[in-house]
């Protein structure tokens, strides 16, 4: 199935617009900005600038239809947010007044069976965020060795069966190539066992573990975070929704190092959020892609 105009409201709006507080002369990063439902609603609230960045052409095309009416105040990059540096430097950029990390998976990419995220709808085993490089899931699984397969989804997934369900899929791919999701579902579902009253589908696991693993989701998150802080002007302010624990514990650790540098040098920022906010009962009932949003903020102090 594939949904041509995905519904998508952002997430924790009224928290993200009341930390960032956007001014008109301000200019403001929206370093996933997928859909565009955050940049969308920073431009409406006054927001001078917005550079919105994504890895995935697909939701800056959408991005782009969406926020049409803002094209004098917005520019949409096709950039990996790790290379914000050098996005700021091509434009002799030298300071920003906000940013917003809004991590993981869009609900479209989730949606469109044909990118192969998800075990619900059948689709190529693909999973990449961004389509033109690196290599797919099934290219991957096509030459992993076992052990290194049950680590990915023991470490990313949380999973406890992990080397059961490596074991299953690796036997599976020697009989005969998985090329699609619904064949990887299956396995895992049979591997990972468990009766239909469970709350979560068995393959929820593995497939998050893939999927962190195919996009390196994890990889260089503290660096971006740690450069991103240092380009704010004093006062501005990061946000970040992450939407599982290994990721929100990056942040976490992230921000307390640069509230606290080790080398007792003064810090360059203050974290804004010492317990994460979450989403209200009312938000999470409304739109459940937000039930396991994690938030943190950052300000850049002098
Ligand atoms: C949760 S969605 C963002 C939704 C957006 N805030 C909105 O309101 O529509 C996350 C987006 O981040 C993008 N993304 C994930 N990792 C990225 C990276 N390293 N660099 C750039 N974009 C990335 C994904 O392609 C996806 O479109």
């Amino acid at each position: 199935m594939t949904t041509a105009t995905p519904s998508h409201a952002p997430v924790m709006p009224a928290e993200v617009l009341s930390l960032l507080a956007p001014r008109p002369d301000g200019l403001y990063v929206d370093c996933t900005v997928g859909l565009g439902g955050h940049t969308e609603m920073l431009l409406n609230a006054g927001a001078g600038r917005v550079i919105g960045l994504d890895r995935d052409v697909n939701a800056l095309a959408h991005a782009r239809t969406r926020l049409e009416t803002f094209s004098a105040r917005v520019e949409l990059v096709h950039a990996d947010y790790r290379t914000l540096p050098t996005v700021l430097a091509e434009r002799n950029i030298t300071g920003i007044d906000g940013a917003l990390a809004d991590l993981g998976v869009s609900s479209m990419q989730l949606d469109d069976a044909e990118r192969g995220f998800s075990f619900r709808h059948d689709g190529p085993l693909d999973m990449r965020m961004n389509a033109s490089a690196g290599e797919t899931l099934a290219d991957r699984l096509a030459h992993v060795d076992e052990g290194t397969l049950a680590d990915v989804i023991y470490q990313y997934g949380e999973e406890r069966h992990a080397r059961r369900i490596a074991r299953a899929i690796v036997s599976a791919r020697d009989r005969q190539p998985l090329a699609r999701t619904a064949e990887l579902a299956s396995v895992v579902r049979r591997a990972a066992g468990g009766g239909t009253w469970q709350r979560l589908d068995p393959a929820t696991r593995t497939f998050q573990a893939l999927r962190i693993w195919i996009n390196g989701e994890l990889d260089g998150l503290d660096a971006f975070l740690q450069s991103t802080v240092a380009t704010l002007h004093t006062g501005g302010r990061l946000v970040v929704i992450a939407f599982h624990s290994l990721e929100d514990r990056i942040v976490k650790h992230t921000f307390r190092a640069i509230a606290k540098p080790a080398d007792e040098t003064e810090p360059i920022g203050r974290v804004l959020t010492p317990k994460p906010l979450e989403p209200t009962d009312a938000e999470r009932e409304e739109n459940p892609r937000s039930r396991s949003a994690k938030l943190r903020a950052m300000e850049r102090v002098a």
